[in-house]
Order: C-alpha cells, then structure tokens, then sequence
C-alpha cells in the first residue's frame, strides 16, 4: 500500500515539477512515507529524520534548502508530536490527504510547517489524478491498484482501524477506469490493494453493491490484462463468489495471502480475529479443492499477550496443516492505543525471541519444498526487470516467486513460458521454452 501511495504521491508532485532522485543530496523535498504497524517500523523514521536533519542543516543557507516531509501511519497517528521532537520537519500528511499535497509544500514554503491529518477517504480517490501513460510506462508491466482502504475489524493487536480509518471501497467504474489506463500503458499484471482487499463492496454500474469476486471478474476482460492479484484479506470475508473466482478466472494467479495470525482458538479471540482455526482451515482446504494449485501465504503473530507454550504449539499446528508456499511471521509489537497494550498478560521479550525462532524455521522449511516441487515444472513468467547481469532478467511465476530467466532487456513486460530448473530459498532459475506473449 505504501508502494503504491508513493508513487501517487509521486505523480501528484511531478505536475508541480518535481522529478523523483534516488540521490538524497540531489534532493530538494524529501517525503518519509510511513508505516506504524509495528514499533520498529515507527522507531525507523526518527532515526532516518536524524540523518536528514544534517542534510538540511548544511543545506540551510544555500539557495536551495531541503524541505522535508512525514506522510503515512506515522504522521497519521502521531500528528504534530513529530514536528515538536524533530525540528526538521516542515509538513506531516496522513495518508487521507495526499491530493493536497503539492498545496501543502507551498503552504509549508510560505508558512511554515503543516500538518495535515484530516480524514475523508472519497475525496483521496476522487481527487487523485490518474497517473500519465508516461509515468506508468516508466513503471513497467506490473501496477498496484488500490481497490478499498481502511478496515472496520479492530484485532486488537492492529493500529490500522486508527490510522486509515473505516473500510471504504471505491466504485467498481473508478477501478475500471484506472485499470485501463494502466493496461493501456503497458501494464499486463495488476494487484488489487486494499487492507482489507477482500471486504471490498464497491459500487457497481446498475447502482447495486458489488463484491471482490466480481470485480475480479470485470478486470479480466479488459484486453491486455494477463494478471490479476489481490492482498490482503480476512479470513471473514472470504465469501463463496471470490472462491468461485479461483477456480473460473484464468486472469486470477493461483496464489492466497490470508493471515491467520494464531492458530489457538483462545488467542484468536483474544485477538478479537472472528474466526477460529478450524474455520480458518475450512476455507483453505475449500479454495484448495476448487484451485488444487493454490499457494498458500499468511501472516503470523507470536508472543500476543496471554500466549502460552500450548497456544504457541497450537500456532505451529496449523502452520503444519496449511502447509504454507510463504508466510511472515512478527513478534507481537505493543501498539499504543490498541487495546493489547492494555492487556496485563504480556509475554516476556526473550520467550518472543525463541518462539518467533522455532516458527521461522518452520516456515523456511516448507518455502523451500514448495519452492523444490516447482523444479521441473513448465509455467509462465512475466518478466519484470534486469538481472544481476545484461544476459537475464528476473520475473514473477503464477506464484509470486522470483524467477531468474536468461533473457535480454528487450523482453521486459513478456509472459515467457520457461521450464524450471533449479530452486533457492527465496527463487527459482528457470530456462526459456517456446515463444513468448
Ligand atoms: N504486532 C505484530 N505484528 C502485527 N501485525 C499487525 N499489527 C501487529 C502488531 N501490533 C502484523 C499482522 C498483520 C501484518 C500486516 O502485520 O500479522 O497481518
Ligand atoms: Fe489490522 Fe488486518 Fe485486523 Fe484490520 S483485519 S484490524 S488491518 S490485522
């Protein structure tokens, strides 16, 4: 989501005359876009905001003087309290008001710092400009597309009901008209966004509401689109229609990122997660029976406060059972605010430490056979962008795993068909076979 903001953000600036630099002295604004999940991620942008704050200071007297900017969770959540503990700061946006961010810097150049957190989700997406065929070409075959934003299920561990604010889904014309302008610019695959991507209940063109399995259903027609994505989602929200979807749609990649976050009933509740594992394993096996080629991703949390060796095991449990392709996994982070940093039953940093230990290992081990079951395999990949050198390129199987394809830069944006031959921990090297797309 953060990726896809930047690049928004990017685009809103760029009709102001700014241009991006990957050289932070070559900079004349500099924007921190922020994440506030989990306390490390916040913790982050202070000390990047330190080494800025040199930059700027040097830049002080010269007719160029730095400008710099905190937008996303962070600034949502902490607001003014930036700019009082970092002095260098000149505006804070949430990330409800970056159509309004061009307005802003010329506020803050004239005025003084800004802070900007007011929330209204419609007008963001109304008001964003599309980005310019020129601007996505420069992007290559693959595009984020923001479908809804925000989300109405309040775990109890999550900031993001805080900071986004409650789920809102954009009308299915205005993703319509994105998509197309983004296939027409080059782009064959697209991720749908969402925090809660799969609650998406948008508008359709008959004025009725319409659901995420739908949707999906629309995109893939449009001519040129080979690739339809979506994360990430609730176990809750896992209807019928979007199952069916995996099985009907050949646009839609046989790939699921569904968190469970905890595999002890006791946990989830305490959670306030609505599901319990068994359910959580009932949808999986349904969309495996409908997709038997699904892989499988998810998110998990250990240490969440009251979590016990048992409800631990139980986590490692149902990680057994659902036998995932990828998944991540985080120590519980105390988020101020969220009702588990009030819960008096925390668990102890160290036990965190081995338990997130012993689940990574876990993980590692069933990444690495599903990325074995694929050597052999022929499968498609749409290639995404240079090698480690001029002779390959790097693309992403119907999986998302990265595949290591010899090729030349003149194949950017092909979907080849290779054949795999060997597997790492994190990727796959395949060879070409036959003509590509
Ligand atoms: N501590 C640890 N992990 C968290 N996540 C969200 N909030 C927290 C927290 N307070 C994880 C969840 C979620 C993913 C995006 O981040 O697993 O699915
Ligand atoms: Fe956070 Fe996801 Fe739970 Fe919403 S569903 S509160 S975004 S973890």
């Amino acid at each position: 989501m953060n990726v896809y903001d930047s690049t928004r953000m990017q685009d809103a600036l760029e009709s102001d005359g700014y241009t991006p630099t990957p050289d932070l002295e070559d900079a004349d604004l500099v924007l921190l876009n922020t994440c506030h999940i989990r306390e490390k991620a916040a913790e982050k942008v202070y000390s990047n905001l330190g080494r800025i704050r040199q930059l700027k200071n040097k830049r002080a007297e010269t007719a160029r003087p730095l400008m710099v900017g905190v937008t996303g969770c962070v600034a949502q959540a902490e607001g003014e309290e930036i700019i009082r503990r970092e002095k260098a700061v000149d505006l804070v946006v949430g990330p409800q008001t970056y159509h309004n961010l061009p307005a802003i810097v010329a506020r803050a150049k004239a005025a003084g710092p800004q802070v900007e957190t007011e929330y209204s989700v419609e007008d963001k997406f109304e008001h964003m400009p599309l980005a310019t065929n020129k601007q996505v070409r420069s992007r290559g075959a693959t595009a984020f597309l923001t479908v809804q934003e925000g989300c109405d299920k309040f775990c109890t561990f999550c900031v993001v009901p805080y900071t986004r604010g409650a789920e809102v889904s954009r009308p299915q014309s205005q993703i319509m008209e994105e998509a197309k302008s983004l296939v027409s610019a080059g782009v064959r695959e697209i991720t749908l966004l969402g925090q809660n991507v799969n609650a998406w209940h948008g508008t359709g063109p008959a004025g009725t509401e319409m659901q995420l399995g739908e949707l999906l259903s629309d995109l893939s027609k449009i001519d040129g689109l080979r690739r339809l994505r979506y994360v990430t989602s609730h176990p809750q929200d896992m209807d019928d229609g979007l199952i069916a979807a995996h099985r009907d749609n050949d646009c839609l990649m046989p790939y699921l990122h569904l968190p469970v976050q905890s595999g002890s009933d006791k946990i989830l509740k305490a959670m306030n997660r609505s599901h319990t594992a068994r359910e959580y394993l009932d949808i999986i096996e349904k969309v495996r029976t409908v997709r038997p080629d699904i892989a499988i991703s998810g998110d998990m949390i250990v240490g969440f406060p009251g979590e016990t060796e048992e409800d631990f095991q139980a986590t490692m449990d149902i990680v057994q059972q659902t036998n995932y392709a990828q998944c991540y996994s985080f120590k519980y982070s105390m988020r101020p605010g969220t009702p588990g940093a009030e819960m008096d039953n925390q668990v102890d940093e160290a036990v965190k430490n081995d338990r997130l230990a012993r689940l990574k290992a876990l993980l590692d081990q069933q990444q690495l056979a599903f990325n074995k079951s694929c050597v052999g395999k022929t499968i498609e990949v749409l290639l995404e962008k240079p090698g480690r050198n001029a002779q390959q390129l790097i693309g992403r199987s119907p999986w998302l795993q990265s595949v290591v394809v010899p090729a030349h830069c003149g194949q950017i944006g092909d979907l080849v068909t290779v054949v795999v031959t060997q597997n790492n921990a994190n990727s796959l090297l395949a060879q070409p076979v036959g003509a590509s797309s």
